[in-house]
């Protein structure tokens, strides 16, 4: 399973590639704003750090000025995929910027017609959002296993981009179903490691460490 970093925040990008953790990086206009950066500046900073696929989301709603967006991100590095949202138009850019050879994420999916029509429209990426299901009470986890089920039945090569990630559980259950790739704040990425028998067992080790004096240096 690959690991994307849904941020914009440099650092915290820098410290868990370091980590061998990134596999590639999700950005939106929310977390672009929440960095206070110039959207070209900061994805390019991003795009020489990381090597794989770094989304940027295009702004506009029609298809044309999308694909015009889309043609000036993709000069930022070779490895950008263009974000459009899951509406007639954003397909319409999809389709033609894949078409182009650019990589394309497909965003803002909530259900799996949604994910089908992506699909057929040649999306790199598809970008189910778990959280938002989840906080109108549906389950985002149906969406993630409808998905995978019907782009197995008929050899679909858009990856799973499981999005809307909140908690360390959501990553577990996109595993188990077989999602491609999840993409989580760093914050839920680092939550992973918890578990109080692990931090219980290291302090037990640590006092035996001492009491019998054992050095290794
Ligand atoms: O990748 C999409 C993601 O950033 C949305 O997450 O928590 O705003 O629903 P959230």
């Amino acid at each position: 399973m690959k690991f994307f970093v849904d941020t914009a925040e440099i650092d915290a990008i820098a410290e868990l590639n370091a980590l061998g953790m990134v596999d590639g990086v999700t950005t939106n206009p929310s977390l672009i704003k929440k960095s206070g950066r110039d959207i070209i500046e900061v994805t390019k900073e991003i795009c020489d750090l990381v090597d794989g696929p770094v989304s940027a989301e295009v702004t506009a709603t029609d298809a044309e000025t999308m694909i015009a967006e889309g043609r000036k991100l993709v000069k930022i590095a070779d490895n950008i995929a263009v974000k459009v949202p899951l509406t007639w138009d954003g397909l319409q850019a999809c389709k033609t910027l894949t078409d182009e050879g650019h990589m394309v994420n497909v965003t803002l999916c909530f259900s799996a017609n949604q994910a089908l029509l992506a699909a057929k429209a040649g999306a790199t990426f598809i970008s189910p959002f778990i959280g938002r299901l989840d906080d109108i009470n549906l389950d985002g986890m149906d969406l993630i296993a409808d998905i995978r089920t019907i782009y197995d039945n008929y050899g679909f090569e858009t990856e799973i981009l499981a999005a809307s990630i909140r908690n360390a559980n959501h990553v577990l259950e996109s595993a188990r179903i077989g999602a491609d790739v999840i993409t989580a704040p760093p914050a839920v990425i680092k939550a992973m490691i918890n578990h109080p028998l692990t931090d219980k067992g290291l302090d037990a080790f640590l006092a035996d460490i001492k009491a019998a004096n054992i050095k290794i240096l």
